[in-house]
């Protein structure tokens, strides 16, 4: 690829490479099947900084622009995507959204906290009810004079059973429809925070999605980010960045579904030859290749031009849309590739294909993807930008 990265660049690339082939590769099929969450891992990331990267060094983050973590996002998940999606959340959806939108005591509060790893952090805003529709919260935020009284109900939190701070989105003022929504940030140690079932998922089965119940829940007004009303938009904000991480990680599922298949085309022999010299098996890894590099040049612009402060929002949808696409059908070629080896847990990749399809589904779908795509195609409104 023709793309100038610094030193810096190419030593967390690394960093993370070294990382994930030496303390997530070894428990990684042990920790999928028994849905056990890393917490030994995700320790030791936070102590390498991988928890915090784009923080400022300021509240004990990393300082590093997106393009180091999408570089780093793309390696550890090549091997364990239960961990990049912890990875994800806690760097793009809880830290930007705090550092970019939070103010400077709620900052100096929770970023050393959630950087070190010492906490975790969630976003809540899907509902049983509200998923791909948004504006359709049913969680209330009534205004109690010095604080709020969250009541409702979360579904499919990531990090839901081991993070001590969640971001809720709710519902302050349902006549004002999305400019009623407010985004809080609350303790799971405070009272009427109840952590519900855990799901039992076809991937990413180390994570740790819980539905997660408040129950008259006290939030001091303080911990309300940003004006009244602007819970909506900082939702959608957060979710454009959070987005590129998403797609690092679907970048990195492929890639690495990819690397294993060239390494078991060249061993595997079949009919006198490795099978990497069948047409019908060199013609799949050249259709891989092209198309993960395709997905890695949207993923790496999305995350330039957010660090370039410009508009990303459909570049970072496109390289959604395109890397999820792309995870999902390049590792189903990955165990046609590998044969009957490929359907067997020991070879990694039918984890890899049962990964890629949450890809198409959180931080929206592909459908959603989509959605936001075409409206800035149809109004022209950022095309500009691209
Ligand atoms: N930046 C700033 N503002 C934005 C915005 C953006 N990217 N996108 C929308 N808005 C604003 C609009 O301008 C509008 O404001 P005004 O009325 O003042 O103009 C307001 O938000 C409402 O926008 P829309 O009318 O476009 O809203 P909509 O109801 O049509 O929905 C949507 C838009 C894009 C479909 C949105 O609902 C959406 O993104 N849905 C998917 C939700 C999602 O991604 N959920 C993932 C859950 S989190 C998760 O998965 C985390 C995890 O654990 C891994």
């Amino acid at each position: 690829m023709v793309t100038k990265f610094s030193e810096e660049h190419l030593a967390v690339k690394e960093a993370a490479r070294n990382f994930a082939q030496q303390e997530l590769l070894p428990g990684v099929i042990e920790r999928d099947k028994h849905m056990l969450f890393a917490t030994d891992q995700i320790k030791a990331m936070g102590e390498m900084g991988f928890l915090g990267m784009m923080v400022n060094e300021k509240y004990g983050g990393g300082g590093m622009d997106t393009l180091s973590y999408v570089l780093a996002m793309e390696e550890i998940s090549k091997i364990d995507n239960s961990c990049s999606v912890c990875m994800s959340v806690n760097n793009s959806l809880v830290c930007w959204g705090l550092e970019t939108y939070g103010n400077e005591e709620q900052k100096l509060k929770y970023l050393p906290l959630l950087t070190s790893g010492e906490w975790i952090g969630a976003f809540c805003l899907s509902e049983p009810e509200a998923g791909s529709d948004a504006t359709s919260q049913r969680t209330t935020a009534i205004d109690n004079g010095d604080h709020y009284i969250i009541n409702g109900t979360k579904n499919w939190i990531t990090n839901g059973g081991s993070s001590s701070l969640h971001i809720v989105i709710a519902q302050t003022d349902p006549d004002k429809g999305h400019k009623g929504i407010n985004a809080f940030l609350v303790e799971t140690s405070w009272a009427g925070v109840e952590i519900g079932a855990k799901e039992d998922k076809l991937g990413i089965r180390g994570s740790d999605t819980h539905t997660i119940m408040y129950n008259d829940v006290k939030v001091p007004k303080e911990n309300r980010i940003g004006e009244d009303g602007f819970g909506f938009k900082f939702a959608m904000k957060v979710l454009s960045g959070g987005r590129i991480g998403i797609a690092a990680q679907a970048l990195g599922i492929a890639a690495g579904a990819y690397e294993l298949s060239v390494k078991y085309a060249l061993e595997r022999e079949a009919f006198g030859k490795p099978i990497a010299k069948h047409q019908a098996i060199a013609f799949k890894l050249a259709d891989m290749a092209t198309e993960i590099q395709a997905a890695r040049l949207l993923v790496y612009n999305s995350a330039r031009l957010k660090d370039l402060n410009r508009n990303y929002d459909m570049a970072s949808s496109m390289a959604k849309l395109f890397a999820a696409e792309t995870a999902m059908k390049q590792t189903v070629e990955a165990v046609q590739i590998h044969g009957g080896y490929g359907y067997v847990k020991e070879y990694h990749v039918e984890r890899l294909m049962r990964d890629a399809k949450i890809t198409q589904i959180y931080e929206g779908t592909s459908e959603i993807q989509r959605m936001v795509i075409s409206r800035s195609v149809l109004t022209g409104k950022l095309y500009e930008e691209f």
